[in-house]
């Protein structure tokens, strides 16, 4: 039956099924206007990362590991230029500082002097792993661990690594005492 006493008169629709009547309730203005524009926001999604030139989640994904494996090398230990490692050989306090940790970290293994011991000499014009400033930082920041030499980056800050590596420049031709036989290649004017 026909109930006329509802609150909503005006909103009954005109037809009619063994007394079963239906209401028109439309859904508020601003719910339809939102899914109309999810609707079109995923139609434009959908272009742009699967028909257009949006990233795939693969390339995102390996743009974010190359940018964490970034952050996590020491910046300087592979950006650092020739030049600026000449620079910090002149720098007194730095090398001062150089000189110690060399002394503590790395002198058990290459010799107080640098002269070699387990590890090769630093001291000649002869290098397994490149002898040009740059190389050398290279070497003592990522190491050579299948041959004993430890990565030094997670141990010092690039600034030490940096200084370090020029200090070794520094040792090359002072001619200690008792020098391990020199090791690899010939560099020259490095
Ligand atoms: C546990 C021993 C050990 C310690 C400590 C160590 N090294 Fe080494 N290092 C080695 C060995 C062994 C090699 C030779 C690797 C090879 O044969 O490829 C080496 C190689 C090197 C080379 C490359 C030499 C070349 O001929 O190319 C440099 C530079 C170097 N070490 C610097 C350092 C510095 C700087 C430190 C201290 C911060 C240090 N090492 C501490 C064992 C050590």
């Amino acid at each position: 039956m026909k109930d006329t006493d509802t609150h909503e008169p005006d909103r009954l629709l005109d037809h009619e099924y063994d007394g079963i009547c239906e209401y028109d309730n439309p859904l508020p203005g601003w719910w339809v206007w939102l899914f109309v524009a999810t609707v079109a926001f995923s139609a434009g999604y959908y272009a742009w990362y699967q028909l257009g030139p949006g990233p795939t989640i693969i390339a995102q994904y390996e743009a974010e590991v190359r940018e964490a494996a970034e952050h996590q090398a020491p910046a300087g230990a592979v950006a650092a230029t020739e030049d600026a490692l000449k620079r910090l050989q002149r720098d007194t306090t730095v090398m001062a500082g150089a000189r110690e940790t060399f002394a503590t970290r790395c002198a058990a293994c290459h010799g107080p002097e640098g002269q070699g011991l387990i590890g090769p000499n630093l001291v000649d014009e002869f290098w397994l792993h490149g002898g040009t400033l740059t190389t050398i930082l290279r070497t003592v920041a990522e190491g050579v661990p299948d041959k004993g030499m430890v990565p030094w980056k997670g141990q010092l800050t690039p600034a030490e690594l940096e200084a370090i590596a020029a200090y070794i420049g520094t040792l090359r031709g002072t001619n200690p005492p008792n020098p391990k036989p020199p090791q690899g290649a010939k560099v020259t004017g490095a």
